[in-house]
């Protein structure tokens, strides 16, 4: 079992061959990320710099999980099943089975879904004979999952105006209401995991001296409330490697912070910062104007998109007048391009659609239970 280290480019050996220090890889799409973080898990244990037990690494897909598991499993003679390499919502579970008394949980508690959080809510409201048209279940689901991802409860919760004291009233009897049933939902399971560590002191020394290396990939997608759990879980000798691409973020809408990246670098005093710039996926007339567009994002920290592939197709922009023309145009020109044998899809559509479109899909995504069995999707991958 070979880790290919000659197949790396010389930024991305650097990266993977980074001694027990903090880092900060800034990266493009395609610009081998999670290869060069799955190979150095495999390099730090391999050169015997670690064990597996040691290693916490965390994602934001199960498919990026899982594919990291596989990658790994071809690179070491270990099985990666027992590491600690998951979802943030996966390891904080993990986490709060293995501590159910000390988190204050039953250890059969159950998770639940946000379709499920919104039953849960719904009932809650009716229970209550709170009137759903001035605070409709779904605006009050919000409202909790927005508190709890900034890391508070209700008790917390500044009460500037009487809505906001209503809201937070609801918050509160929800999260009673899930206490007494066992229940927890997605943003429950980080806020618990937390505290659990906040408070905890001896179960917090034990995490930090057991993560020697906590390795996090599409960084600039952590919430502030994530980044508070992976300070704790560093301590003070965890060497954090983040991998991330600030010209990337796409969650902010749901309270992901670019901010973290500059943060990371401040509060952990990062001297290595890499930059892979080479791109694998894409010819450069498309990275020349990815380049020109990504230069106009504000707070960035900075690269510049490359490419040996040679310049490729020149691009073509189509501006249609609504969401549904975008979609229906480039249909057709995936059928022409897959009639000529040109083109093998998938087809990788990055959009920021507008606004009405956007909460119409996640509409339909909730109603489906899309976020089903601890899964994070990015919006705009379907
Ligand atoms: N040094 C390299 N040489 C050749 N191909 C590479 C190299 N690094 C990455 N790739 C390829 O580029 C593609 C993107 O890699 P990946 O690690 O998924 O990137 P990212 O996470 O940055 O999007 C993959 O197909 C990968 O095999
Ligand atoms: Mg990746």
């Amino acid at each position: 079992m070979s880790l290919h280290l000659e197949h790396l480019n010389p930024e991305q050996l650097a990266a993977v061959t980074l001694e027990d220090e903090h880092a900060l890889i800034l990266a493009g799409a395609g610009s081998g990320k999670t290869r060069v973080l799955t190979t150095r898990i495999a390099w730090l244990i391999k050169s015997g710099r670690v064990t597996p037990g040691g290693v916490l690494a965390v994602t934001f897909t199960n498919k990026a999980a899982r594919e990291m598991l596989t990658r790994l499993s071809a690179m070491l003679p270990v099985n990666p099943r027992g590491m600690w390499i998951g979802t943030f919502h996966g390891l904080c579970n993990r986490m709060l089975r293995a501590h159910h008394r000390d988190a204050g949980l039953p250890q059969t508690f159950q998770i639940l879904d946000s379709q499920d959080q919104l039953g849960a809510v719904k009932r809650l409201v009716k229970a209550l004979d709170v009137d759903e048209d001035r605070f409709s279940p779904r605006e009050v689901q919000y409202f909790i999952n927005a508190k709890k991802e900034e890391g508070l409860r209700a008790r917390d919760v500044a009460l500037t105006d009487e809505t906001t004291r209503r809201f937070t009233d609801l918050y509160a009897a929800y999260d009673e209401q899930c206490q007494r049933e066992g229940a927890v939902d997605f943003a429950e399971l980080l806020l618990r995991s937390y505290e659990l560590l906040a408070r905890n002191e001896i179960l917090r020394e034990h995490y930090a001296a057991r993560f020697r290396h906590i390795l996090v990939d599409e960084f600039q997608d952590t919430n502030k409330l994530q980044y508070r759990w992976l300070k704790l879980l560093a301590g003070r000798q965890g060497a954090v490697f983040a991998v991330g691409d600030d010209d990337q973020s796409i969650y902010a809408f749901r309270g992901a912070n670019v901010g973290n990246m500059a943060d990371f670098e401040r509060d952990f005093r990062v001297q290595k910062v890499i930059r892979l710039e080479q791109n694998y996926r894409s010819h450069g007339n498309i990275l020349d104007a990815a380049n020109a567009l990504i230069a106009n994002n504000r707070k960035r920290l900075g690269k510049n998109l490359w490419t040996a592939a040679g310049e490729g197709e020149p691009l073509r922009v189509f501006e249609a007048e609504t969401d549904a023309l975008e979609a229906r145009w480039l249909v057709q020109e995936v059928q022409a391009l897959v009639d000529d044998a040109l083109y093998d899809p998938p087809v990788r559509k990055r959009t920021r659609p507008p606004r009405a479109a956007r909460e119409r899909r996640l509409e339909h995504k909730r109603r489906r239970g899309a976020t089903k069995a601890l899964r994070r999707r990015r919006p705009d991958d379907d």
